[in-house]
């Protein structure tokens, strides 16, 4: 049943009351016409509706739901199908607990590895952040159950969250941090977005019209509804006017009068407040169709998904000597050492908190495989941890390295899971360095003294530094946060029944101080200059050539993949490539094939490389697989600023096709027309930009031409004094002596050029 046609029947009291909820988690229906109220919950990884009474931080206890793995895993999957099939789980779970809206998934950019909310996002490229987003929201939306995107935008630190504005020029907030929302938007249409707490440019993203209307509905044609971040309303009549459709959570009612009062003051128009009203009845029949009361899903299923997607996240950073797979029918002794491995950190702090609906723990899982030949000592205490039963007590560090270093000698391998404790790292906080705890460093260089062959297995959710120690154990997992099931992915990953195939979708910095947004985050006094440009992660460090620990996209497998040569070709106004991989190992693997573009020659500023493009193949041991991968225009435009278009450059294109942003195996070069593109022009515009223009320079020449022998006409035909005047505006080159322009003359060609 529909209630949008209710929408005429209604007050301005009752419109008003729409646009806001009613606690915490719902919003008001309208009872006298039957609009009921709907549920929308975080998210993203899981389902978090709170049991009556709940408060926001989901410090109340919450239904159990699959906890899947967080954004930072799943991402690192770049495997879109597997993200759909988690998103379509999600919809099960949201829609068996009657929650209309999943508040996920979070889209922002990594802009740097302090953010403490890192985990809950995908990538610092906005192409694996838009495109992993994508698949969440379509497979959540499968199942008749919205999605919220969020923050928009530009919520890249948690750092005075709800107030510092995000200073960040056009090219880079288009290019980088608005565009994976722009993906999202125009391929899902999610039901909602969610407005972030932070200003942009000085506007609250509550209230900015220019983004919440210009470009999300004028130009994306987004049709759904606005939901504010929790608390992010600043003036909520200014909000409304902007297309902020619902304040969350409820106020009591006291910005509801607040826009009535405006209304009747004729301080604002009625119309923003029945948009505002139609948005939301929109969003409840959407709900309503969408819902199904006898719904409920497989919770044995979900764990085994959960597993599965957690396998597929794991990134094997380094495996010297192929010291994995462990095998495991072996006879060595296993020495697992670290808190984690019995005690999992396996979720982020804060909104996105999950009640799981099991846990597994790595060290049970390994025990299922190697039984009694694995040993086991925490090595460093872990709040939250069991009792010890190795008698050691928990507060004493010294006690429990040299237990744990005991349990090391003589071990045919150690498996030492290192990390970050759950109060290094939040949503709330951003972290203020990327350092393991000290006692766990201190606790692998004491095992390393007795024992060399070492895994590190490691749990966090931002990264961490490993540099320093990177080069002296033979073999790293990166285990970032993996969801209730983690233990057992890992357990696969380190005995082979899984084929690791997760690639970073963040760079491993050598040093924080590396980081190119590194002297600007979090900026100061309420302000967060974003002086990186779109030189964000590997962008940076690649222009910068930094070297790095593990560069984006790196991620090993238990075999090795080759490729032929690359061919390209324009194909739909982007570029085609098509390569040969060949699994050249023994064992089925997964690759994820990255095409890279650049433009050596750009006349803008470029990174030397963005991806844009990927693709995971599954390849069986032995074969080879035609690979073709498709970059699209809009994919290889970057956005003009004072045209206010994306646009494609015309020159020559740099394709490479690459393992990571470091390994690029094959690259060719293809030359683009490009997009025509009519930069205005104007007198204040150079020389050289009147020249480059498409009517411009005959116009300006023919104008020159007519004035043969002035001194002008002489100084620009010569090529090493165009080299020095081309910088020079038209007007002013003008008003030198002796030119053939006058003031009319300038007006004349201004218009003729531009008409
Ligand atoms: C977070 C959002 C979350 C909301 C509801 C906010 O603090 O920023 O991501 O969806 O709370 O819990």
């Amino acid at each position: 049943m529909s209630h949008i046609e209710r929408l005429a029947d209604l007050t301005l009291e009752e419109k008003a009351s729409l646009t806001s909820g009613a606690d915490f988690w719902t919003t008001k229906g309208v009872d006298r016409v039957g609009i009921p109220s709907v549920m929308l919950t975080d998210g993203p990884h899981g389902v978090r509706k709170q049991r009556e009474g709940g408060d926001h931080l989901g410090l109340a206890d919450s239904v159990p739901t699959t906890c899947f793995p967080p954004a930072v895993a799943l991402g690192s999957s770049w495997d879109r199908e597997l993200v759909r099939r988690v998103g379509v789980a999600l919809g099960e779970e949201a829609r068996a607990e009657s929650v209309g809206v999943l508040l996920g998934p979070g889209i922002n950019i990594k802009r740097s590895p302090l953010c403490g909310r890192n985990f809950e996002y995908f990538s610092e490229d906005p192409l694996v952040s838009g495109v992993m987003g994508s698949a969440l929201v379509g497979g959540i939306q499968s199942q008749g159950v919205g999605a919220s995107l969020k923050h928009f935008a530009a919520n890249n630190q948690e750092t005075d969250r709800l107030r510092v504005s995000a200073d960040v020029d056009e090219r880079p907030l288009r290019e980088i941090y608005l565009r994976a929302f722009q993906r999202v938007v125009t391929e899902q249409q999610p039901w909602t977005v969610m407005c972030s707490y932070n200003r942009i440019n000085g506007v609250y993203a509550s209230e900015d019209p220019w983004l919440l209307t210009t470009v999300l509905r004028d130009e994306w044609g987004f049709d759904g509804l606005v939901v504010s971040d929790w608390g992010a309303v600043n003036d909520r009549v200014a909000g409304v006017a902007a297309g902020l459709d619902l304040e969350m959570p409820s106020n009591g009612g006291r910005t509801d009068a607040q826009l009535v009062a405006a209304v009747r003051a004729g301080e604002l128009d009625e119309a923003h407040v029945t948009t505002a009203a139609r948005r939301a009845i929109e969003l409840v029949d959407r709900i309503v169709a969408g819902a199904d009361s006898d719904a409920t899903y497989d919770v044995d299923a979900h764990h085994a998904l959960a597993r599965e997607a957690a396998g597929r996240s794991i990134v094997l950073l380094r495996n010297e000597g192929d010291v994995l797979p462990l095998d495991p029918t072996g006879a060595g002794r296993v020495a697992v050492i670290g808190e984690f491995a019995r005690t999992p950190r396996f979720q982020g702090a804060g909104s996105s908190l999950i009640n799981p609906t099991r846990l597994d723990n790595a060290l049970d899982e390994i025990r299922a495989v190697a039984g009694e030949r694995v040993s086991f000592a925490p090595g460093f205490a872990l709040a939250g941890a069991p009792d010890d039963a190795t008698g050691v007590a928990a507060g004493d560090a010294d006690a429990l390295r040299a237990d744990a270093v005991s349990t090391a000698t003589g071990a045919d391998v150690v498996v030492l899971f290192l990390g970050l404790p759950a109060e290094e790292e939040s949503e709330g906080f951003d972290r203020t360095h990327i350092e393991l705890p000290e006692e766990q460093t201190a606790l692998l260089e004491a095992v390393l003294e007795v024992n060399r062959n070492v895994v590190v297995v490691l749990s966090n959710g931002g990264v961490v530094r490993t540099s320093g120690w990177q080069d002296r154990v033979p073999a790293i997992i990166e285990g970032w946060l993996l969801g209730q099931a983690g233990g057992g992915a890992v357990a696969d990953v380190l005995f082979g029944s899984v084929n690791p195939s997760g690639r970073l979708t963040e760079t491993v910095p050598i040093r924080l101080e590396d980081s190119p947004s590194h002297l600007t985050f979090p900026g100061e006094f309420g302000h967060v200059r974003y002086g990186e440009d779109i030189f964000v992660g590997y962008r940076g460090f690649d222009a910068k050539g930094t070297e790095v620990s593990f560069p984006f996209g790196h991620g090993l497998s238990y075999t090795t993949f080759s490729y032929g040569a690359v061919s390209i070709l324009e194909h739909d106004g982007g570029i085609r490539a098509t390569v040969d991989v060949t699994n050249a190992g023994s064992r089925d693997g997964r690759e994820v094939v990255q095409v890279y573009t650049g433009v050596p020659g750009s006349r803008v500023a470029r990174a030397p490389r963005s991806l844009s493009a990927f693709t995971v193949v599954e390849i069986a041991a032995g074969e080879t697989v035609t690979v073709t991968v498709d970059v699209t225009h809009d994919d290889l435009a970057y956005f003009h600023p004072q045209v206010g278009k994306w646009t494609v450059e015309g020159g020559e294109y740099l394709v490479e096709v690459g393992a990571s942003s470091r390994d690029i195996r094959r690259s060719a070069t293809l030359t683009l027309a490009g997009d025509d593109l009519d930069v205005p022009l104007g007198t204040d515009s150079t020389v050289q930009e009147w020249f480059d223009h498409p009517r411009g320079g005959e116009l300006l020449q023919a104008a020159i031409d007519s004035a043969s022998g002035s001194v002008m006409s002489s100084m620009l035909a010569d090529p090493e004094t165009m080299k020095m005047l081309g910088s020079m505006p038209l007007e002013r080159i003008a008003s030198f002596p002796g030119s053939p322009l006058d003031a009319d003359g300038l007006d004349a060609l201004v218009s003729a050029a531009n008409a």
